[in-house]
């Protein structure tokens, strides 16, 4: 039989021999038996017992003792016996005339499986797939066969340079059949993995069990030991026998993960010794992070079982009226740049309002990854034990930013500064932004950056080559790019000198005097020199005007409505957003203005009201660059036309805003025309329908705003994203008065 599909439930191999009936063998046996696809199931076993009971529980067909017996005409044969058993097995099976067979296994660790194979068959396995199913119960012996045991579980192949693809193929499909998740992997590289992921926490759980045990007083330690002894050596319990043989079965692999972690050990306990609060805080910190991150991707993946797709759909209903006063989140520029600032400085610095957002979160991660201790978030507080200009230290991988372009750009030019290599990288949308915008004034800085093609990410930085400061004029009105460079020349070889074309937000040069960094603002110029010092701070971040613009455009759009957004930050770089609403005819007021920290903030108190659409004046794009979609959404409500020139940029950031916008809005019937560098809204009714947020967290905002005006519910597909920038925005939603919600949920 050669065919590998297994969608059918009818026989695609004749004969299946699994040889030794514990609970690995016995489950995959009565799995397969029981999924039809093989026409005969053969177990061999040496116990009696055993081979009697595999028959009576119908885990197979037949049994044999004899292994020659039972080889006879097989396709697939399947080793499931201890594997310190494996090499007198594998020499057995070498004797035999085995046809065309398959030969897979289930041991723990593969290169021994793989050497002993070797020795047995000759350097040439073409029909050899070892395999490890990561499966398991604290049940043994046959009676505990589960044909359900490896669902949902990740089965990895190492197939070897020379095997078969059809023979992988084929057991590929077999373990897929059982409902496992199938990966393939080298060799070397599974024992290593399992060696750090499954042998050293058993080998630590023994270990500590019977460290204890060993104590005259161990009666009393052990009625004394209740939730972290428990958890930590639950897998004490587990078969010695099988994990003795593990460990002689993998003791290479073993040995070097033991050896690092007795290093790790040893550095807590010298900072145990020596009182070092800071290094103890810095591994727990960064430890408790990496169990976060652990528990979330095992989430997720109960998520995509579930529902087969990643795609979280919000679902919009028509009609509302908001009211009420809320808070919107931490301000996504500054929270970035008090952690960049914060590590960079000397001393402790704490903030306050800090965005709990996945942007945020990324640089954040980032400066642990460089060895900056810093604890929190908690309810929007942060600590940051700051390490000076030259206190980081090499990341141990690529930096994952996600999908925060601000990341990227900012970091890029503090990295180029640093005497290790980085390389950063992010997700699909982040991955074809442009990037060249920051790595070619770099490169004239002095800086080593390689870049994917048209100079998307990943961005590869070489450290180690001292930068000269620049005097650059810049292309675009960009934050992004004018921070990078002044970042880059807090380590540059003179005065660095950025000019831009038109004001964007200034919260970096606000806060780096802050941090009492001088910096020179003249006019369209912003300057700074190498040499001087970042001194640890304290930092409020003010609710941020991008996200309080959803909720403007809302109340301003929905008849009768009138709500208060407490503590907005209104840095005059970043009000554009208030001044077109107010020229299309909206009703915002300010309140309470005072300044936090360096940056202005008020409460803005926005009524329901007419709106009429207008030409935007280009000077107002730069400083409502990130609020365009919900304005677009307030342009479908206006009465008229409403015309935006002079935003390119839209089309290159975490979505094509203009193209994508203007998608969404028709499929909702507005009429609309996006153009090179802008989009022609005329006002009307909204109708209901389906659109696609593309990842982008503003382009799902903006849609479920729209809905206060439709006419029947919108159903937003690709909306994980909105947690990058707003994770409360459907709490906030349903608080003022906006209705949606995830889909299902209500
Ligand atoms: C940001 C600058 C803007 C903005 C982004 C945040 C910043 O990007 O769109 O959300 O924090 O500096 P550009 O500099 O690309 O315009």
């Amino acid at each position: 039989m050669v065919d590998v599909t297994v969608e059918k439930a009818e026989p695609v191999i004749d004969r299946l021999v699994v040889v030794g009936l514990g609970l690995i063998g016995g489950s995959f046996a009565k799995g397969l038996r029981e999924s039809g696809l093989c026409r005969e199931v053969v177990g061999v076993d040496l116990d009696p017992q055993s081979r009697k009971l595999a028959v009576e529980l119908g885990v197979v067909d037949r049994c044999e003792d004899d292994l020659a017996k039972a080889c006879v005409g097989a396709d697939v044969i399947q080793l499931a016996v201890p594997i310190l058993a494996m090499e007198k097995l594998l020499a057995k099976l070498a004797q035999l005339e085995l046809g065309q067979a398959v030969l897979t296994d289930v041991g723990s660790a593969k290169g021994n499986v793989v050497r002993a194979a070797r020795e047995a068959f000759g350097s040439r396995l073409p029909n050899f797939v070892p395999g490890h199913p990561i499966a398991g119960s604290e049940q043994s012996g046959v009676e505990a066969s589960n044909a359900e045991l490896f669902r949902r579980h990740k089965v990895i192949l190492t197939p070897l340079a020379e095997t078969d693809p059809a023979a992988l193929a084929r057991v590929d499909s077999l373990w897929r059949a059982l409902g496992a998740d199938v990966e393939h992997m080298q060799v070397e590289r599974h024992d290593e993995v399992l060696a750090a992921t499954s042998h050293l926490p058993h080998l630590l759980a023994f270990g500590l069990v019977d460290s204890l045990a060993k104590r005259n007083e161990n009666l009393d330690i052990f009625r004394y030991a209740a939730g972290g002894f428990r958890d930590f050596t639950r897998i004490a319990g587990s078969d010695p026998v099988m994990w003795h043989d593990i460990f002689l079965a993998n003791r290479e692999a073993v040995l070097r993960t033991l050896d690092t972690f007795r290093s790790d050990l040893d550095a807590l306990r010298d900072a145990v010794d020596a009182g070092d609060g800071h290094q103890l805080l810095g591994v727990f910190t960064r430890a408790r992070v990496a169990r976060e991150h652990f528990s979330k991707i095992l989430a997720r993946r109960a998520y995509v079982d579930a529902m087969n797709s990643n795609d979280l759909i919000f679902l919009a209903n028509p009609g509302g009226r908001l009211s009420g006063r809320i808070r919107v989140p931490g301000d996504k520029s500054i929270s970035h740049r008090s952690i960049m600032l914060g590590s960079l400085a000397e001393g402790t610095t704490e903030v306050e309002g800090f965005l709990e957002g996945e942007d945020a979160l990324a640089t954040l991660q980032a400066f642990r990854d460089m060895g900056v201790v810093i604890e929190g978030p908690h309810h929007g507080r942060v600590t940051i034990h700051g390490v000076g200009l030259n206190g980081l230290k090499p990341p141990p991988g690529p930096i994952y930013l996600g999908n925060s372009g601000t990341s990227m750009r900012l970091l890029s030019g503090l990295l180029a500064a640093q005497s290790f290599d980085t390389v950063l990288t992010g997700d699909a949308s982040l991955s074809k932004r442009p990037m060249n915008r920051v790595a070619n004034p770099l490169r004239e800085m002095g800086a080593v950056i390689e870049t994917a093609a048209e100079g998307r990410p990943p961005m590869t930085i070489r450290g180690g080559h001292p930068l000269k400061a620049l005097n650059y004029t810049l292309p675009m009105a960009s934050a992004q790019v004018k921070s990078c460079l002044l970042l880059a020349g807090l380590y540059a070889e003179g005065k660095t000198t950025v000019t831009e074309p038109a004001p964007t937000r200034d919260h970096t040069e606000r806060m780096l005097r802050g941090f009492g960094y001088p910096v020179t603002v003249e006019g369209a110029t912003a300057s700074l020199e190498s040499g001087h010092k970042l001194t640890a701070t304290s930092i409020e971040v003010p609710a941020d005007i991008s996200s309080a613009a959803f909720f403007l455009v809302a109340a301003s759009i929905a008849e009768g409505s009138e709500l208060l957004l407490e503590h907005v930050g209104i840095n005059p770089t970043r009000t554009g957003v208030i001044d077109i609403l107010r020229l299309m005819g909206g009703d915002i007021t300010l309140e309470n203005q005072r300044e936090v920290g360096g940056e202005p903030v008020a409460d803005l108190r926005v009524r329901g009201a007419k709106l009429k659409g207008i030409e935007i004046p280009e000077a107002l794009v730069p400083l409502a660059i990130d609020e365009f979609p919900v304005l677009f959404v307030a342009a479908a409500c206006a009465e008229g036309r409403t015309v935006l020139r002079g935003a390119e940029e839209l089309r290159v950031k975490e979505s094509d805003r203009i193209q994508v916008m203007a998608d969404g809005l028709l499929t909702l019937g507005v009429k609309c025309e996006p153009t090179p560098d802008g989009i022609i809204i005329e006002g009307g009714p909204i109708g209901g329908g389906e659109v696609h947020g593309h990842g982008d967290h503003r382009i799902a905002m903006a849609f479920s705003v729209a809905s206060l005006r439709a006419s029947a519910p919108i159903r937003i597909h690709d909306c994980a994203n909105v947690a990058t920038s707003f994770p409360n925005f459907l709490a906030l939603c349903a608080e003022v008065g906006i209705r949606v919600a995830e889909e299902g949920k209500s």
